[in-house]
């Protein structure tokens, strides 16, 4: 089956299989990461769409919006070779009336964590997220466990919504070296790239310890010795992003954000107490 590529309402109204549809959205510069979504989207539905937007609502003001990786015909190239049924790729006027009102909220966990750093950022997401279930109507959406608080945040909006869509968590890609891929992976210079490596060395040095304050402090104590000043290091409930205490018993992410060079870097693990 060859590649549909819907630039508005009306060419993915047409494109839509009335069978089960699994939505993996993206906002392109698609990688490795990407690719392993689509792959498990296809063991999920009959038809896979792939949505590509760089959704400028949850970009603040001082950050890349306009310099974000626009790749659009790799990205293509990539949905192709992945089997991937339609690509829906908006433009921002077609996704968002000029004169539009409502939106949604991330609520206190939107503005903890990764949300106290970027303000509005996951009121963004989730409005561009509700807006693809929408035009779309998948049945499953599938998220990387890359993008841990968002993954928390959509799983939230949708118990709290009601929506009838099943979301699925897929495991991060790593390089063998350990870097978690990101799109804003390609921002980073060659020396840059080497010092990026503290995150996760951080992440693993921290799962190597047995109590929460022995994960936080080997983690902090990475990352300080990389001389990377970190947004944040939190070792947190996946479900709520709450700090967990340290009688914790289940499963927590720690979570650590540090900017390299002029790249803002974001990576997780799951570890269980
Ligand atoms: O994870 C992303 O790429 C974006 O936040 C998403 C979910 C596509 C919404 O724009």
């Amino acid at each position: 089956m060859e590649l549909i590529v819907a630039h508005d309402r009306a060419g993915l109204e047409k494109a839509r299989s009335s069978g089960r549809v699994a939505l993996v959205p993206t906002m392109g510069a698609l990688h490795e990461g990407h690719r392993s979504l689509m792959r498990v989207a296809r063991t999920l539905a009959d038809q896979v769409v792939v949505s590509i937007f760089v959704n400028p609502l949850q970009f603040g003001p001082a950050e890349d919006f306009s310099r974000y990786p626009r790749t659009f015909d790799s990205d293509l190239d990539i949905c192709a070779a992945e089997g991937v049924d339609v690509v829906f790729a908006p433009s921002a006027d077609d996704m968002y009336r000029p004169d539009r009102q409502v939106s949604l909220s991330a609520g206190r966990m939107g503005a903890m964590v990764e949300g106290a750093v970027r303000p509005g950022h996951f009121d963004g997401v989730l409005t561009v997220v509700m807006k693809l279930f929408n035009l779309v109507g998948p049945q499953v959406a599938v998220f990387g466990q890359k993008d841990a608080q968002q993954l928390a945040l959509i799983r939230r909006m949708v118990a709290d919504l009601d929506l009838p869509v099943e979301v699925v968590g897929a495991p991060t890609v790593r390089e063998p070296d350990g870097l978690a891929l990101s799109s804003r992976n390609r921002y980073l210079t060659p020396d840059d790239r080497q010092r990026a490596l503290a995150l996760s060395r951080a992440l693993h040095a921290g799962a190597a310890r047995l109590s929460p304050a022995a994960v936080r402090a080997a983690a902090e104590g990475e990352l300080a010795a990389s001389g990377l000043v970190a947004d944040y290091v939190v070792l947190v409930d996946p479900a709520t992003f709450a700090e967990i205490p340290d009688d914790f018993r289940g499963e927590a992410v720690l979570a650590v954000a540090a900017k390299v060079g002029t790249t803002r870097l974001i990576d997780n693990v799951l570890i269980a107490f």
